[in-house]
């Protein structure tokens, strides 16, 4: 059966955060563009960026040292090429974002003021609006964008990969909700496909990712046959406000830029227990702040451990933290007078859809940007503030491959291959999951896949995740709809998660086994491809 309705562009781009916008605008003097996201356009990670944006900027700054830091928190699995690219073209990226309209923020100078994170041995993180950087980049783009000519279509939630004949990508189905657009399930034809949806934190029950942060696009490729890799390097914040045993959701984040600008952490004896362990201190990679943290908690028995940045000063807070000091406030604690407890909590896939150096995936027409990607340059273990930049120098590589590609490109799109489209039928899935299991995979992921992984756990895992899915058990047959299909999406992305941090027999960056307590360069030092029917090293 058709879809309800179809449209036609050249590039659609599915995702609104800065690798989705900065795509759109780049591809757009090359064609035309059609940019689709979940929500409202301004919904996903990007806004809620604090930290900043990391370039070698400084005068006393290189890209060889960010590139040596970068490798660093990697943990022997960045690809040298794609990190070279990513520090190279950095800081050249960064200004193209003060031209589009970005106001960072400026020092005394006037040059753009820089603050360090872990992991970094120089001041190269520029932020702006004290701790708002990601909500101003947000909104310079989406200023960007009005006039830019890109089409635009909110609250559509991206289903399956269309292709043609020959396998290439051919356009993408989607579910759109809300008035004043074509509704229900339609299918946009493209001549080539771009995700940039973004991260999976909802996988789990805490995490500093916002609500729409379900994985879409990578359990969309795993549907389509692409590779995808690195998926048991979830990130974990060192500090995400503690809001109690038992906190669900989006998470408040306290940036690492307040450790950057002298905050400590300590235990709840005031010991200062990150001082010594690493020669950066509360500045190590954040996947050594993060065990520590957790090592510390287990050690005394407690349930969070405290940010002390009382030292900084009233004013250092409502300069350069505003947004935190509003959120820490609004949970009664004031990092002024009182030190913040703070737990680590799910923030960052280092993994996703495997892409070469200008965003291609192994299906031909299909490219990824953002965090949805994997373009080697994270490893086991992003480091931070990698994130942003690595949406925007990507973002324009994409462009440039684009201006090629879709000369050569297949149209119009008559033979469409695509699994049919029907209201009712998912798109030949084996079966949408009821969205009250949300709740369910977000248990099993924290209680078995979190900060700390081990085999009897994971296997434990893979058992409770499929039995969710087991339609003996399921029962009734779910309605479709968009909470359907993001519980369906986390259900695969989760089993993904699981299988890869099975299968790695060591311990290395964010992927903690407490079987395996080591890293072992020997056997692991590879990238797992995960595909839908297995795994292969
Ligand atoms: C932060 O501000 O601590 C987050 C930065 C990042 O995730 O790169």
């Amino acid at each position: 059966p058709a879809p309800g309705w179809t449209t036609e562009t050249d590039v659609v781009v599915i995702g609104s955060g800065i690798a989705g916008l900065v795509t759109a605008l780049r591809c757009r003097p090359h064609g035309r563009v059609l940019l689709v996201t979940k929500a409202l356009l301004d919904a996903g990670s990007t806004r809620w960026a604090q930290g900043g944006i990391a370039a070698a900027l400084a005068p006393d700054d290189s890209p060889a040292e960010h590139l040596a830091d970068t490798l660093t928190a990697g943990v022997g699995l960045c690809d040298e090429d794609a990190v070279q690219a990513l520090v190279t073209e950095g800081p050249d990226a960064v200004r193209g974002l003060i031209e589009l309209g970005t106001a960072f923020d400026r020092s005394s100078g006037g040059g753009i003021a820089l603050t360090r994170e872990g992991g970094h041995h120089r001041r190269r993180i520029a932020h702006a609006g004290g701790d708002a950087t990601g909500a101003e980049i947000s909104r310079a783009l989406l200023a960007a964008l009005k006039d830019s000519g890109v089409e635009v279509i909110e609250h559509a939630l991206v289903l399956d990969l269309l292709k043609d004949a020959t396998g290439r990508a051919a356009g993408v189905t989607l579910h759109v909700m809300g008035e004043g657009q074509p509704g229900g399930v339609g299918a946009v034809l493209a001549r080539a496909v771009v995700l940039a949806t973004g991260g999976l934190g909802q996988v789990f029950s805490a995490t500093t990712n916002p609500e729409v942060s379900t994985g879409d696009g990578v359990a969309l490729a795993l549907r389509a046959g692409a590779a995808v890799t690195d998926l048991e390097f979830v990130q974990f914040h060192p500090t995400v406000l503690w809001l109690g045993e038992g906190a669900r959701g989006q998470q408040p984040l306290i940036s690492e830029a307040v450790r950057g600008e002298g905050a400590h952490l300590v235990d709840y004896a005031g010991e200062r227990f990150m001082a010594g362990r690493h020669e950066l201190a509360e500045l190590a990679p954040r996947d050594i702040v993060a065990k520590a943290i957790m090592n510390r908690m287990r050690e005394t028995g407690a349930s969070c451990m405290l940010l002390d940045g009382r030292h900084l000063g009233a004013a250092v807070w409502e300069t350069r933290f505003p947004t935190i000091l509003a959120a820490c406030r609004h949970h009664m604690i004031d990092p002024v007078t009182e030190p913040v407890p703070v737990v680590p909590a799910a923030h960052y896939a280092s993994g996703g859809v495997r892409t070469d150096l200008h965003g291609r995936t192994s299906v031909p027409g299909l490219y990824a940007c953002g965090e949805v990607a994997c373009t080697g340059v994270h490893g086991a273990n992003r480091l931070a503030s990698n994130s942003l930049l690595e949406g925007l120098v990507f973002a324009g590589r994409i462009a440039t491959a684009l201006a090629d590609d879709l000369a050569t490109a297949p149209g119009p799109f008559q033979t469409v291959q695509g699994r049919d489209v029907q209201e009712g039928d998912a798109q030949g899935r084996g079966g949408l999951l009821d969205p009250a299991l949300r709740g369910d995979i977000q248990q099993i992921m924290t209680s078995h896949a979190g900060v700390l992984r081990g085999a009897a756990g994971l296997a434990a895992a893979t058992r409770e995740l499929a039995g969710l899915a087991d339609p003996a058990r399921t029962g009734a047959r779910v309605e479709p709809g968009v909470e359907a299909w993001e519980v369906t999406n986390l259900h695969t992305v989760a089993t993904a998660i699981v299988a890869a941090a099975h299968r790695r027999e060591e311990t290395r960056g964010s992927h903690w086994r407490e079987d395996f307590p080591d890293r072992s360069d020997a056997g692991w030092r590879g990238h797992l491809v995960t595909r839908l029917n297995g795994n292969a090293l």
